[in-house]
Parts: structure tokens; sequence; C-alpha cells
């Protein structure tokens, strides 16, 4: 990404929750936008920025499918990127050491025991 954005991490971002006065920040695809005047103006309604407030709302975001002008208007909010440590991929990789073997174990086990759960 641009040198010239400012680094954030997660802890950075959850603190513009916008509780108590404080802005409402997201991240979408590991960039920080600044929200707090838009989610107003948002066709959504505030309240589903707002259940993303200080966190990751990639999956909220891409989950609806917004349009090219919806992430155009993103731009006009960056205001920073994810610390390495707290990008995604990150994120994920740290994830699949642990809990997610587990889980595919278990759907492994399960899909012999009852023979129906192949996916
Ligand atoms: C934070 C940055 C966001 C921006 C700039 C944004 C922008 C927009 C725009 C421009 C639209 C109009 C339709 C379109 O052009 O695609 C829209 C609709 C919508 N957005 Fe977002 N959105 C954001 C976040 C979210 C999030 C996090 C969610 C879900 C949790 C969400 C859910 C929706 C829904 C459900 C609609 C449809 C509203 C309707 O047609 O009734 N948006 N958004």
């Amino acid at each position: 990404m641009s040198p010239s954005l400012t680094t954030y991490t997660l802890k950075d971002v959850a603190q513009r929750d916008g509780t108590n006065g404080a802005s409402t920040w997201v991240v979408i695809h590991d960039l920080v936008y600044d929200v707090t005047k838009y989610k107003d103006k948002h066709p959504g309604g505030p309240e589903l920025i707002d259940e993303y407030a200080g966190q990751d709302a990639t999956s909220g975001f891409d989950d609806f499918g917004h349009s090219n002008d919806a992430k155009r208007l993103l731009k006009d909010f960056l205001i920073g990127e994810i610390a390495d440590e707290d990008k995604r991929a990150n994120r994920k990789k740290k994830g699949a050491n642990t809990r997610t073997s587990t889980k595919e174990r278990r759907r492994r086990f399960l899909s012999v025991l009852c023979g129906k759960c192949t996916s």
C-alpha cells in the first residue's frame, strides 16, 4: 500500500467504535476508514455501520455486494492501513494452526461416522 498511509493496529481501531463521542472507524480489506460523517447517509442505514464500528467490516461490506460507486466512495474516507501483524492474511494464518485444524479433524471424523457430512 501507499507508504504515505498511517498504520494502525486493530487495537487502535477498536477505540473508534462511535461510543462516548468517539469517531466511527471501520476496516475493509486491511484499510482503515473514518466513516463518522458518512454513516448517517449510508443507504443501508447507520446501524449496519455501527454494528462494525471499531472492527473489521470486510465481510459485511463484501457480503452485501456493494456497487463500484460504493467502492469508489470508500476512498473519500480512507485514513490509513492496518499494521502487518494485524492484516487479514496474517490473522487467518494464526487461526489455521489452531482452531481450524481441530474443526477440520472433527468434521472428517463426523463424515466417516454419519456418511453425510462430506463437504
Ligand atoms: C463503511 C463503508 C460503507 C460504504 C461507503 C457503503 C456504501 C453504500 C452505498 C453507496 C450503498 C448503495 C448501494 C450501492 O451503491 O451498492 C450501500 C447500500 C447498502 N449497504 Fe453499505 N456501505 C458501507 C458499509 C456497509 C456495511 C458494513 C454493511 C453491512 C453490514 C452495509 C450494508 C449495506 C446494505 C444492506 C445496503 C442496501 C440498502 C438498501 O438498498 O436498502 N454497508 N452502502
